[in-house]
């Protein structure tokens, strides 16, 4: 018998769901949630009540794009943490409702570990061991992979993520939220080397972004003072000169972990990795060092009920199920 899971990732401000079949991925349903732009950022009360509206059409197009009805699953999956809670509520209480009422097994899944494993959906997948860089909006790790439910950070952000670093740049420039994809789009157009933002000197395989944000503000006055339209202008040299710091403190680190741990089985994920600057610069990075590099599909990037149904289907193979009273949290290691 197939082993078929609905998988639930309500986790920010994405309401996802989706439906795997022994491994394969049938349905990845995402509604986002315009609401926040307007605002500069998520907000948390807006994206719980958005979730509580999108989430039975979205569960419901899951299924039925995967051609399954509810008595063919064999468990629900949901998203338990790290999240905004009130989103996360919004899914854990949908996923244990319909667990309790089909009387299925119930699997809770870590996101960030969800994020790494988006790599094995498609093939060619990753051999064992590999590192993973998990760039999102609320994360930056370096992660050592041992096995699909053996995972260990050995590198993370000391303040802010690369994609609030993305962010709050953009917001800087005067561009609207998300602001990654916005740079990702102007710097094709410009010179990565036509400003030159410093590499912070953090020790180890950690990172930091907040001294960027601060020398980019100090940047933009000096020269906006000499010219008011320096952004307008120059937005494309400026994107490119950002974008090439960001990526550059990213891919240095990435290069001390495989030379640290000898791993060359390299993986990218999160929201982040769809930036076509870090995806061009880890492919060379891949043909220098001789890494074998894997990037999953753009919609296994940014937040996605697949890579959680994906994780799911490696719990439901380990046995590792969640009683009834599990509770999300807000912040969680794993
Ligand atoms: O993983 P994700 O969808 O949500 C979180 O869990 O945070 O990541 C969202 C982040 C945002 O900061 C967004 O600006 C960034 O990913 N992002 C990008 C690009 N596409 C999304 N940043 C740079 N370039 C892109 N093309
Ligand atoms: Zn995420």
């Amino acid at each position: 018998m197939s082993v078929n899971i609905l998988a639930i990732e309500s986790s920010c401000d994405d309401t996802s769901a989706a439906v795997i079949s022994d491994g394969k991925v049938l349905s990845n349903v995402i509604a986002g949630q315009a609401v926040h732009e307007q605002y500069g950022g998520v907000v948390p009360e807006l994206a719980s009540r958005a979730h509580q509206e999108n989430i039975v059409p979205v569960v419901d197009l899951a299924l039925k794009k995967a051609g399954m009805q509810p008595a063919d699953l064999s468990a629900i999956a949901f998203t338990q943490s790290p999240g905004l809670i009130g989103s996360l509520l919004v899914g854990s209480s949908f996923a244990k409702s319909m667990a309790l009422a089909l009387d299925l097994p119930l699997i809770a899944v870590h996101h960030m570990q969800a994020h790494v494993l988006a790599n094995f959906i498609d093939d060619p997948k990753p051999s064992f061991p590999c590192l993973c860089l998990t760039v999102s909006g609320g994360h930056t790790q370096i992660v050592r992979v041992d096995g699909p439910l053996q995972m260990t950070v050995i590198g993370e952000t000391l303040d802010d993520a690369a994609g609030e670093a993305f962010d709050k740049s953009a917001k800087l420039l005067g561009l609207p939220y998300p602001g990654g994809p916005l740079i990702d789009k102007y710097a094709k157009e410009g010179n990565p080397k036509a400003y030159r933002f410093p590499e912070p000197q953090i020790p180890g395989l950690n990172f930091s972004f907040s001294g960027l944000k601060t020398s980019i503000l100090y940047f933009l006055q000096e020269n906006k003072a000499k010219d008011p339209a320096f952004v307008d202008n120059h937005l494309a040299d400026i994107c490119a000169s950002i974008q090439h710091r960001i990526v550059t403190i990213l891919t240095n680190k990435l290069v001390k972990a495989a030379q640290e741990t000898g791993i060359t089985e390299i993986c990218i994920a999160g929201g982040v990795s769809a930036n076509s600057g870090l995806r061009n610069a880890l492919e060379e990075l891949g043909q220098k060092h001789g890494y074998k590099v894997y990037i999953p599909q753009f919609q296994f990037c940014t937040d996605n009920a697949a890579m959680i149904a994906m994780t799911a289907h490696f719990k439901y193979l380990a046995g590792d199920f969640s009683p009834a009273d599990i509770v999300p949290t807000a912040r969680a290691a794993f």
